[in-house]
């Protein structure tokens, strides 16, 4: 009776919901932050007939306790919220693996690599090349296929993000809790990583953000950066440098094609 639970008359039905999306979710882990029972419950987009849209299917046992499990609906609703909380929302609707396409050796290789990191347990996959080659396209594609795995995913983009903790590193509790969101989730993509003028805030940061999953177990970093691999290790040798030590076999090179001056 894999996955059934006894139902606990205690539980109000958004408590009963928020266990079972929790039950759903691979990574185990708990968020930090208090749920918002009706964020919870919000059955999302998804309308399905066999539970309707309660989330669990109930069954009666002949001696008449009543057991529930989640109903498969909870999986898609599940993947829907991680969607949201990751940031990924806009990105997630247009690219995919499916639309990405392999006219060279170079993509076809990017593909591959992508796909087999989403099935390996590597912790780090790195991504270089000009802008317009596609990084931000296979990344979220990786994220995306992470997401559907039930991946708790967060997307980061470097030179806004990066610049708003700076702001806030003296207030505290305010930071600590963006921060450690940025360690401690189980995938994290952080897009065009060291891009503006990099100063030893910018370092510590990265270290901060970084060390932390270098060292962590069952975590998974997406990195897309302009810099080439050599250049990275120059600025930041010491973050740097472990990353591409994890990285080995998914430090990849986009091709130089620009496709937003592709002619179409
Ligand atoms: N291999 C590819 N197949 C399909 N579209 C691609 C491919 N490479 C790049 N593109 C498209 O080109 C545009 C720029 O790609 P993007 O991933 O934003 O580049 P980057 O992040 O490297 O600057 C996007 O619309 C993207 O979908
Ligand atoms: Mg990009
Ligand atoms: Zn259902």
């Amino acid at each position: 009776m894999e996955g059934l639970q006894k139902i606990n008359p205690y539980m109000s039905r958004a408590e009963s919901i928020i266990a079972l999306m929790q039950s759903c979710q691979r990574d185990g882990t708990t968020t930090t932050e208090p749920e918002n029972p009706m964020k919870a419950a919000n059955l999302d987009n998804v309308d399905c007939p066999i539970c309707n849209n309660t989330g669990y299917i109930l069954r009666v046992d002949e001696e008449g306790i009543q057991w529930s499990r989640p109903c498969e609906c909870m999986k898609k609703r599940v993947s829907l919220r991680n969607i949201e909380d990751s940031g990924l929302r806009d990105l997630v609707k247009r690219y995919s693996f499916d639309n990405y396409q392999t006219p060279g050796e170079a993509q076809k290789k990017i593909k591959q690599k992508a796909e087999m990191f989403v099935k390996s347990d590597a912790p780090f996959f790195i991504i270089s090349g000009l802008t317009g080659s596609g990084k931000t396209h296979i990344c979220t594609a990786i994220c995306k296929a992470l997401i559907e795995d039930n991946w708790k995913t967060k997307y980061m983009v470097w030179r806004t993000d990066a610049a708003h903790l700076k702001s806030i590193v003296n207030e505290g509790p305010a930071y600590e809790k963006e921060i450690n969101r940025l360690r401690n989730v189980p995938v994290l993509y952080i897009d065009d990583f060291y891009k503006g003028s990099i100063s030893e805030a910018d370092v510590n940061l990265a270290f901060t953000i970084l060390n932390d999953r270098y060292n962590g177990e069952g975590k998974k970093t997406i990195i897309s950066t302009e810099m080439p691999i050599t250049e990275l290790l120059r600025v930041d040798a010491a973050t740097c440098g472990r990353i591409v030590e994890r990285a080995r076999g998914y430090t990849l090179q986009a091709p130089n094609e620009n496709w937003r001056l592709k002619g179409g």
